[in-house]
C-alpha cells in the first residue's frame, strides 16, 4: 500500500591471511551445537568486547570462512574447528555441502533481493597448494583463485582491495594496505558478502521525523525515525525473569519476496539492552522465529548504519579455535609444507536501513508521531535494540547485531518538530 524503498544494502569482508611459522600454544575443547550456538556465542563475545558500541557481523560468512579453512585442515586443527561451529554431530566433510547448500539457498536467482557471496584465494606465486584442496575449494565455495607476489606487498593489497570493491559495489574500500602483508604471507582468503533488500512493506519518506533516541548511557540523540503502520510479524515475550526486563517486543519485518526478513527484539522503554542480551540463545532465536504471528503494528524504526571490523583471530580463540592460529597447526591437506598457520583473520560488516532518496525526503511535520493513540501494537525502537537478517526457509543467520546508535543528525540539519 506505502510506495517508498527503504534499501538495506549489506556487506561484509572477510579476510584470512596466512603466515608461516609462529609461536603457539594448544587446543581447548569446546561442547558441540548448531551453527545457531556459535553465532550466538560469537555475538555475546562481541558483546562483552563493544562497551556501548553497535554491533555488526555475519555469522553465516564466519561459518563459510571457517568452512574453506577446515578443507585445508588436519588432525586438531580440523577437529577444534567442526567442535566450535557446531558440525560435529555430522558426517564428517557432510558440513561442506551444508555450508555450499546454505549459500546456494541465498543465492538463488531471485529477482527480490541481492545477495553475492564471492570467495576468493590470493596464492603466494611458486608455491604449491594441493591441486585436491583447490578443487575442493572451488567446487564448495566457488572460491576465485589468484597468484600474486606477497613481496609487491603494495601492489598486493591494491589489487585485493580493487577486487572487494568490485564485489562489494564499492561499499568497502582500501581495506588492506601494505602492512597487511609481508614476505612469509603466503596466502589469504577473502570472504565479501553483499545484500541488498527492499522491505516487502515500505515506509514513505514523507512519514519520517526527526525524533529522539535514548541511548542506554541515558544521553539522547536526534535521529531520523521512519513510521508505518502495516502488516508484520509480531509477538510479545517474557523470560519471567525482572533482571531480563520482563515482557519484550520481537517484529519481524520481511524483506520483499518473504525468503529474508529483519527481527528486531526490543526491550521496554526504560530497560537497557544490556539487560536483555544476555537471554539471548539459539533456541531462543527459533521460538521467536515460531512464535510471532502475522498482525497490523504500528512500526517506529530510526535510520540507521551500522558498520565493524572485528579481529577474528582474538575472537574465534576465545571460542576455542585456537590451533590454527598457532605454530601447532595442522593445514596439511592445503600443501605439503607443514609451517602454515592462520596469521590474521579479519571481517568487515558493513549494514545500512535508509529510505531510498532520503536527503531530499524527510518530511516536514504533516503526521504527528504519538505514543498516546494506539490502536494496535506498537513497536517504538526509540531506544537500543537488538537485531537478526536471517533466511526464513532455511533459518540461516546472515547477519546478527545491535543498534546502540542510529544515524544521528545534527540539530541545524532539520527543523524540530516536537514529537
Ligand atoms: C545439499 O543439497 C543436495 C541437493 O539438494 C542434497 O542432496 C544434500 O543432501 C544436501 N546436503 C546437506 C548436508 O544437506
Ligand atoms: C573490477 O571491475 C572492473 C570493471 O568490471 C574491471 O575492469 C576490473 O578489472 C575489476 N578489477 C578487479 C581487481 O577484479
Amino acid at each position: 500500500m506505502l510506495m517508498l524503498d527503504v534499501l538495506s544494502p549489506l556487506l561484509l569482508l572477510l579476510l584470512f591471511s596466512i603466515l608461516l611459522p609462529g609461536y603457539g600454544c594448544r587446543a581447548a575443547d569446546i561442547p558441540e551445537d548448531a551453527t545457531s550456538e556459535f553465532s550466538v556465542r560469537l555475538y555475546h563475545q562481541l558483546q562483552a568486547a563493544g562497551g556501548q558500541d553497535n554491533i555488526i557481523f555475519s555469522p553465516l560468512s564466519v561459518a563459510v570462512a571457517l568452512g574453506m579453512v577446515e578443507l585445508g585442515a588436519r588432525g586438531a586443527s580440523l577437529e577444534e574447528i567442526r567442535q566450535t561451529v557446531g558440525f560435529s554431530h555430522l558426517v564428517p566433510g557432510v558440513e561442506f555441502s551444508l555450508l555450499q547448500n546454505l549459500t546456494t539457498a541465498l543465492t538463488d536467482d531471485d529477482a527480490h533481493y541481492v545477495i553475492r557471496f564471492a570467495n576468493s584465494l590470493f596464492l603466494q606465486e611458486g608455491v604449491t597448494f594441493n591441486p585436491e584442496f583447490l578443487h575442493l575449494m572451488r567446487k564448495y565455495f566457488r572460491a576465485n583463485v589468484e597468484t600474486v607476489d606477497f613481496s609487491e606487498s603494495s601492489a598486493v593489497a591494491e589489487q585485493i582491495n580493487n577486487w572487494v570493491e568490485n564485489h562489494t559495489e564499492s561499499k568497502i574500500r582500501a581495506l588492506l594496505s601494505a602492512e597487511d602483508f609481508s614476505s612469509v604471507t603466503r596466502l589469504t582468503l577473502v570472504n565479501a558478502v553483499y545484500f541488498r533488500g527492499s522491505w516487502k512493506n515500505q515506509f514513505r519518506p514523507e512519514n519520517t521525523r526527526t525524533f529522539s533516541f535514548s541511548k542506554d548511557d541515558g544521553s539522547e540523540v536526534q535521529t531520523l525515525m521512519m513510521y508505518q503502520q502495516g502488516d508484520f510479524y509480531y509477538g510479545e515475550f517474557s523470560d519471567g525473569s525482572q533482571e531480563a526486563g520482563g515482557v519484550y517486543q520481537v517484529l519481524e519485518m520481511p524483506y520483499e519476496g518473504e525468503d529474508m526478513s529483519m527481527m528486531i527484539v526490543l526491550p521496554r522503554q526504560e530497560v537497557p539492552l544490556a539487560s536483555l542480551e544476555p537471554i539471548i540463545k539459539a533456541p531462543l532465536l527459533e521460538e521467536w522465529a515460531n512464535n510471532v504471528k502475522r498482525q497490523k503494528v504500528e512500526v517506529y524504526l530510526p535510520r540507521f548504519k551500522v558498520e565493524q571490523k572485528i579481529d577474528l583471530r582474538n575472537t574465534l580463540q576465545e571460542l576455542g579455535i585456537k590451533n590454527i592460529f598457532t605454530s601447532d597447526a595442522d593445514l596439511s591437506a592445503m600443501t605439503d609444507g607443514k609451517d602454515l598457520y592462520i596469521g590474521k583473520a579479519v571481517q568487515k560488516a558493513y549494514l545500512e536501513v535508509t529510505e531510498e532518496g532520503a536527503e531530499g525526503a524527510v518530511g516536514s511535520g504533516m503526521i504527528a508521531l504519538t505514543r498516546t493513540l494506539v490502536l494496535y501494537p506498537q513497536v517504538m525502537a526509540d531506544h537500543p535494540f537488538f537485531f537478526v537478517i536471517r533466511n526464513r526457509r532455511t533459518g540461516s543467520i546472515l547477519f546478527m547485531g545491535r543498534v546502540m546508535t542510529p544515524e544521528v543528525i545534527e540539530p541545524s540539519d532539520h527543523d524540530f518538530d516536537s514529537m
